[in-house]
C-alpha cells in the first residue's frame, strides 16, 4: 500500500478536491483505492456516497473521530486532512502516510500561510530526513495571470517548486457534485485536465 496525506491547515485550498481526484485516478487505473476522511465536515465521505455504481469503486474510511484500521487489500490510501489541523493530529496522520501533498492557491494569504506550515512540518524528523517527501501542488491556477507567476516565483524562492499545477475549472465542481473525478470523464477537455495530474501521480508511484 502507498498512503498519501493531503494536508494544509488553510481552509479551502483544495485538499478534498485533490484527495477525491487522486483517488479517482488510482481507481480508474485499477488500483484498490480508499479515502480516509479525517475532517468532521465529511466532504470526501459524502462525495463517495454520491458516487455512481458505474464508476470504479472508492472505499471510504471514517477517520473523523480518529485513525481507523486499513484493510490489507488497499493499494492506495488518500488521507483528506481537515483545515486548522492541530500539530498533534497532523503528526498522527503523518505516521500513516508515505508522502504529503500540500495544495496551495495563488494568493498572498495562502502562500504565506503555506510557507509557515511548511516551515513547521520540515522540523519533523520524517520530513526533515526526506523519508516522507512533501509535494506542493499549485491549485486553481489560471494560466498567464500575474497571480500564477507570483505563486511560481514565491515557491521557487522557498525551493518548493510545485510538482503539479492544477488549473481552475468548473469541471472539478461539476464532477464533485456527481461523486466523480476528472478521471471519470471522457473527451479532449477532460484529457487535457487529467494530463496536469500526471507529474503528481508519477511522483507518488
Ligand atoms: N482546481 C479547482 N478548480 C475549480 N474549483 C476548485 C478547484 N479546487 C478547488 N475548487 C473548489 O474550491 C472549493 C474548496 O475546495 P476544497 O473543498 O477541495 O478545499 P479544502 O481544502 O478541502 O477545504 P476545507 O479546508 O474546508 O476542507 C470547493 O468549492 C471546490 O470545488
Ligand atoms: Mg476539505
Amino acid at each position: 500500500m502507498r498512503s498519501i496525506l493531503v494536508a494544509n491547515p488553510k481552509g479551502g485550498c483544495g485538499k478534498t478536491t485533490i484527495s477525491t481526484n487522486l483517488a479517482g485516478a488510482f481507481a480508474q487505473a485499477g488500483l484498490v483505492t480508499a479515502i480516509a476522511d479525517a475532517d468532521t465536515l465529511r466532504n470526501s465521505l459524502n462525495w463517495i456516497e454520491r458516487r455512481s455504481g458505474n464508476l470504479p469503486p472508492i472505499h471510504g474510511l471514517d477517520w473523523t473521530k480518529g485513525i481507523g484500521k486499513v484493510k490489507k487489500n488497499i493499494d492506495r490510501l488518500v488521507i483528506d486532512a481537515p483545515a486548522a489541523i492541530h500539530a498533534k493530529d497532523f503528526q498522527s496522520l503523518l505516521k500513516m502516510a508515505d508522502a504529503i501533498v500540500l495544495p496551495i492557491l495563488p494568493s498572498a494569504f495562502d502562500q504565506i500561510a503555506a510557507v509557515a506550515f511548511l516551515g513547521k512540518i520540515e522540523t519533523l524528523k520524517p520530513i526533515r530526513k526526506n523519508r516522507k517527501p512533501v509535494a506542493v501542488v499549485a491549485n486553481r491556477v489560471r494560466a498567464r495571470t500575474r497571480a500564477a507567476r507570483s505563486l511560481l516565483e514565491f515557491l521557487n524562492q522557498f525551493n518548493h517548486a510545485p510538482v503539479a499545477t492544477i488549473r481552475e475549472t468548473v469541471i472539478y465542481t461539476d464532477a464533485a457534485e456527481a461523486g466523480a473525478s476528472v478521471f471519470d470523464r471522457r473527451g479532449s477537455a477532460a484529457r487535457a485536465i487529467q494530463a496536469e495530474w500526471a507529474p503528481l501521480i508519477t511522483y507518488i508511484d
